[in-house]
């Protein structure tokens, strides 16, 4: 058996690769391969484990046959064509759970961080800009006592609420569907319409994952909606935000700031408009970025990988059943 690892990864998921005694071959580049590198460097793989910037479609399966596994180091997989993948039997395995806490945990770093101005502030400090105490300086809004909008209420977004208590939020949440009430009183959270939630939240923090549906969530006519200075915190995918428009309703004012790990492109020019709005916080897509989180990403990335190539089920598998069939 042979695998692709498309990037470095934290050394416990080749451990867990050594231990299976299967072989693999690591892209040796910072950047990601391009296709045809993807291409030549894979040839005669038998399982590969890709980061969320390998696009895995028909085309790269037309060209990779041999490939029998895709085992994403990302909860999310807005980049493999999962259809495709379970036409062509090629098990798809993903890392949930692992990263929850970690990303709700910097979401929260991003939501004071916009708040509370730190990176302007900080910034001025390097600068040597700071000549005393001043009663009108980098003034901020409170999170505490705050109403949170919650979009998209799985894993993260409950983490993120579950955050809220201590800061006596009060919460409101959409999603396709609606917790139970056990759940809603447990994390103090209101299910609303989403343009009741933009209209009503101080802070807007998105936790939905990237589809057709969700492609553009927040659009003009969404920022437009949104309470009059409030902030928006995107830790999910950039293109649920409609840039253009995020950057219209940064410079009128009607924003009062924005925190995106994620943007639309990815990464974001070093000229973009966005980077020219001063109460925005771009991070380079770190909201999982811990070295205990990723260490166990990349395990959970090669425990997957190790068991659909030896036929077993993978802890985490998006199509094994229809590929491999429900008794397996
Ligand atoms: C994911 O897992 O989908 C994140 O975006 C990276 O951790």
């Amino acid at each position: 058996m042979r695998v692709v690892v498309t990037r470095r990864i934290p050394e416990a998921g080749l451990h867990v690769l050594e231990r299976a005694g299967i072989e693999y071959r690591i892209w040796p580049g910072d950047l990601p391969p391009s296709r045809e590198e993807l291409i030549e460097f894979a040839r005669g793989a038998d399982g590969l484990l890709t980061l969320l910037t390998e696009r895995i479609d028909e085309a790269l399966l037309n060209a990779l046959p041999t490939v029998k596994v895709v085992s994403n180091m990302a909860v999310g997989f807005d980049n493999i064509d999962v259809d495709a993948c379970t036409r062509r039997g090629v098990v798809v395995c993903i890392t949930p759970d692992v990263l929850t806490e970690t990303t709700a945990d910097f979401t929260w770093a991003l939501m004071l961080a916009v708040a509370r101005r730190v990176c302007e502030a900080a910034e001025s400090v390097r600068a040597g800009t700071w000549r005393t105490w001043e009663p009108l300086g980098f003034l901020g809004r409170d999170l505490s006592g705050a109403t949170l909008g919650i979009v998209g209420f799985g894993r993260i977004g409950r983490a993120v609420a579950r955050r809220a208590r201590g800061f006596d939020m009060r919460v409101l949440y959409t999603d396709k569907t609606r917790q139970s009430s056990e759940v809603e009183r447990d994390l103090r959270a209101t299910f609303v319409p989403l343009e009741q939630l933009l209209a009503e939240s101080d802070i807007v923090t998105l936790h939905v994952p990237l589809t057709p549906e969700t492609r553009k969530l927040i659009g003009a006519r969404e920022l437009a909606l949104m309470k009059p200075r409030s902030i928006l915190i995107n830790t999910a995918r950039g293109p649920v935000v409609d840039t253009e428009a995020l950057v219209r309703a940064l410079r009128t004012g009607h924003l009062w700031g924005a925190g995106l790990d994620v943007t639309d492109p990815e990464p974001l020019p070093a000229d973009h408009p966005l980077l020219q709005c001063p109460n925005v916080i771009v991070t380079p897509h770190i909201a999982s970025a811990s070295e205990t989180t990723r260490a166990r990403m990349a395990e959970l990335a090669a425990e997957n990988l190790v068991a659909a190539l030896q036929n077993r089920r993978p802890p985490r598998s998006l199509n094994w059943d229809e590929v491999r069939g429900k008794e397996n």
